[in-house]
């Protein structure tokens, strides 16, 4: 199946089964912006454990905060966000559809790359084994002809990016003859910048009112208490601050599912270090986030580092975590030294000494940040996208099956009478009063037992047990594992200590040391 249709049965997988909605469905929804149902809320709220905890639970050095979402004003000033935080637009005249100018043109040269790819497909299928790709590459006139167009047209387009030179972007848009996918016309305005925070009016007066945005990442929120966490909490550096909570951002492009959004969900960590150690810092942390991603299990070929070249100016290094999705490597995480920037920064706009007295050298300075970001939506979508498996079945079945790790999944256990009669519901439901302080267990009793197994395989419950006749005397249930699907008999007495390992966040944590 291609894995553009993998992503389709995915996204109605996640609405049907109680993990995504569309926002205000009712309405036909809202663009990009998504609600988390029944079963994604807990899914989620597992993925934020396992980060706060990684991070809050096993450095002694890092505590957490909850900042506001609105803040004052000049922090966006000072942070850069209202002078620079924007994407280049441009839209077109006969459809009215906005894009994002650099968005066009990096599609266009992924197109040269289909072309390239189509190319060397072709010269497969006719040489057969004798094909050599690399060679083909490099000698066959058409292939190279292609890669220098897309290396020219890469050229000139992040020398436009660089400078900030929109009438260049234009000009690439329309001398590519790029047109609008609507349309098809190339009847395109000029490119203009775009401030991506979404701004509202605190106040309830016209005279008095004042713009406030909503934050476009939660990191601000840590900067601004650096003083107050340090000083209240008598924090040495190296030490960190993490935070979960939402952020905005008023995207022009937003595609990919919960991929892109307007309103979601920043897990960031700030670590405050000593200046001439960041370096170090920053290639630990590499490591450690890396090491966090892979301890899921979702296989160390579907991850990879890809370091920045070109650097925000505040930054001395960065790099992010891509993973897997079924629409190619993806940004999930980005790890960033932001150097002093930030916090100087804020001592300049606000008039108050941003500064750490280092007891050890007796001299004060501005600490030097190290930053974790990752996105908990596209952290969902990349654990949603590897677990998902449409799996045949001996005897031609198939089932759809969610292979979450156990300590992700929403539901824990479920516990099926076999039948609605005959004392077996009164049974599994004390099996659920007694486990349920433990970890989520649910009762279900509707349908046949191979049409609930496959109703927790969708929503990927690790365990479900069976309450036959047979428990009524021996005290014993079938436990039926959803992976493998094999089952075994074992006494209820047993399912806390079989279960509970398996499907804590410390099953996961007690891999990260
Ligand atoms: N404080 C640094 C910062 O915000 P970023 O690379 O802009 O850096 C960090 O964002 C992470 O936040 C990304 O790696 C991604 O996971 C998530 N993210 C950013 N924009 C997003 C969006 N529009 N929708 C969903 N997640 C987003």
């Amino acid at each position: 199946m291609a894995q553009e249709d993998v992503f389709k049965k995915i996204v109605s997988h996640c609405k049907e089964y109680g993990f995504v909605f569309p926002s205000s469905d009712i309405y036909d929804g809202l663009g990009a912006v998504y609600d988390y149902g029944q079963n994604g809320v807990e899914l989620k709220n597992n993925i934020k454990q396992y980060w706060w905890k990684s991070m809050v639970l096993l450095h002694e050095n890092i505590v957490g905060i909850d900042a506001a979402i609105f803040m004052h004003p000049t922090t966006w000033k000072a942070s850069g966000h209202v002078d620079a935080f924007n994407d280049p637009l441009i839209d077109n005249r006969d459809s009215k559809k906005r894009y994002r100018a650099d968005v066009l043109i990096e599609d266009q040269i992924a197109k040269y790359d289909e072309k390239i790819d189509k190319e060397v497909a072709k010269a497969r299928k006719r040489f057969k084994e004798q094909f050599d790709e690399a060679q083909y590459r490099a000698t066959s006139p058409r292939v190279l002809e292609l890669a220098a167009q897309r290396e020219a047209l890469h050229e000139r387009y992040s020398k436009a990016m660089n400078a900030g030179d929109l009438g260049e972007l234009r000009q690439i848009i329309l001398d590519e003859e790029i047109v609008c996918p609507i349309s098809g016309t190339r009847n395109w305005t000029e490119v203009r910048q775009f401030n991506l925070m979404f701004s509202t009016e605190v106040g309830s007066t016209a005279e008095g009112a004042s713009k406030i945005y909503l934050r476009p990442e939660t990191a601000q929120g840590i900067f601004v208490n650096y003083l107050n966490v340090q000083k209240t909490g008598r924090m040495k550096l190296p030490f960190g601050i993490a935070q979960i909570g939402k952020a905005f951002r008023n995207e022009i492009v937003a595609r990919q599912f919960i991929f892109r959004m307007r309103e979601f969900e920043q897990m960031e960590m700030q670590y405050f270090v000593k200046p001439g150690t960041e370096l170090d810092w920053f290639a630990r942390w590499k490591e450690t986030r890396m090491k966090w991603h892979q301890a899921l299990g979702f296989g160390a070929e579907n991850y990879r580092f890809h370091d920045h070249e070109k650097l925000a100016h505040y930054a001395n290094a960065a790099s992010d975590i891509e993973f897997h999705m079924p629409f190619g490597f993806k940004e999930v995480e980005g790890i960033h030294s932001r150097t002093n920037f930030d916090l100087s920064q804020h001592a300049k706009y606000s008039g108050k000494k941003i500064e750490y007295f280092d007891p050890e050298t007796n001299e004060s300075y501005t600490p030097y940040v190290i930053e974790t970001s990752i996105g908990v939506d596209r952290m969902f979508l990349s654990v949603m996208c590897h677990s998902y498996e449409e799996e045949q079945l001996e005897g031609g079945d198939t089932r759809v099956v969610l292979h979450l790790p156990a300590a992700l999944a929403p539901v824990k256990l479920a516990v099926m009478p076999l039948v609605k009669k005959d004392g077996l519901p009164e049974k599994a439901e004390e099996i659920i009063r007694n486990l349920r302080f433990h970890f989520n267990c649910k009762y279900d009793e509707k349908d046949s037992i191979g049409k609930r197994y496959r109703r927790q395989d969708a929503i990927g419950t690790p365990f479900c047990v069976t309450v036959d006749h047979d428990t009524l005397k021996d005290n014993c249930v079938t436990l039926r594992y959803r992976d493998s699907m094999k089952q075994e008999r074992v006494p209820i007495d047993s399912l806390q200590a079989i279960i509970e390992d398996q499907v804590s966040i410390t099953s996961l944590l007690k891999k990260l040391l």
